[in-house]
């Protein structure tokens, strides 16, 4: 009951009175300094969908699975049946309403060509939803996450301080940079889209000295990112 009033009052609510839109307001104008962007994106004409489309445009008969839909930004663009699209999400968007843990639990069996992470933007969690997301993977298939590029301390701090946020994600991006038999690139667009094909034989690396790790340390790591270009990333998805 409270939720859906909630939903019916909040268009008539000033933004200011959202938390996440004051914490912005508040590092706008207090630590201006520190939110300037210390690593830029490529300009260009893409986003993540257009990854995620032409990933699945690879495959006859593609099975998708999302974790973390929201509010169906991406999840809606996919030219598939409903019965080929998973979208998994505990809050709201998609078609499984639960934690991407439990839908890896109770479908244990299906397997998908193309995977797109972009659930809870912590370490941990985003680390478990790639080795789970390793194992539902058909040969061949494609994983792709979201958030892999933080710009500033605040997009990458957690707990998150502002409406932009990455959270610290990068952690996986470096463990799958040190991985085995793993092929996998980041493409300088739209907070950083990582790209990951498996080879026989993959071999996930967890390093837990990441875990305590921040920005400084990702700038650092940073220098040596597998970063593609737009058209790049295109031909990479596109290669077997
Ligand atoms: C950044 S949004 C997803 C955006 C969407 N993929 C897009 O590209 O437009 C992150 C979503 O992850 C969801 N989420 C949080 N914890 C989760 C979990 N444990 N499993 C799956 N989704 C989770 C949140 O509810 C939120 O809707």
């Amino acid at each position: 009951m409270i939720k859906i009033l909630k939903k019916i009052i909040k268009p008539f609510i000033p933004p200011i009175f959202f938390s996440d839109v004051r914490r912005e307001l508040i590092n706008y104008f207090l630590h201006n300094k520190k939110i300037t962007h210390l690593i830029k994106y490529e300009k260009n004409f893409y986003k993540r969908h257009a990854f995620i489309n032409k990933a699945i445009s690879k495959y006859n008969d593609c099975k998708y699975l999302e974790i973390g839909v929201a509010d169906n930004n991406v999840f809606n663009s996919i030219p598939l049946k409903i019965q080929d699209k998973f979208g998994v999400d505990p809050s709201e968007g998609g078609n499984y309403r639960m934690t991407s843990n439990e839908f890896f639990q109770k479908h244990e069996n299906i397997k998908f060509d193309v995977i797109f992470i972009d659930g809870l933007h912590h370490y941990e969690q985003c680390q478990e939803d790639c080795i789970n997301a390793m194992s539902a993977l058909n040969k061949n298939g494609i994983i792709l996450f979201h958030d892999f590029l933080p710009r500033s301390y605040f997009e990458e701090n957690v707990p998150r301080k502002q409406i932009n946020w990455t959270g610290n994600v990068w952690k996986v991006a470096v463990e799958l940079m040190n991985s085995k038999n793993v092929d996998f690139k980041i493409c300088n667009i739209d907070m950083g889209v990582g790209i990951l094909k498996l080879k026989n034989g993959f071999e996930y690396k967890m390093m837990p000295e990441l875990k305590d790790m921040n920005y400084t340390n990702f700038l650092e790591f940073y220098k040596n990112f597998p970063l593609i270009n737009s058209e790049d990333a295109l031909d990479f998805i596109s290669q077997d």
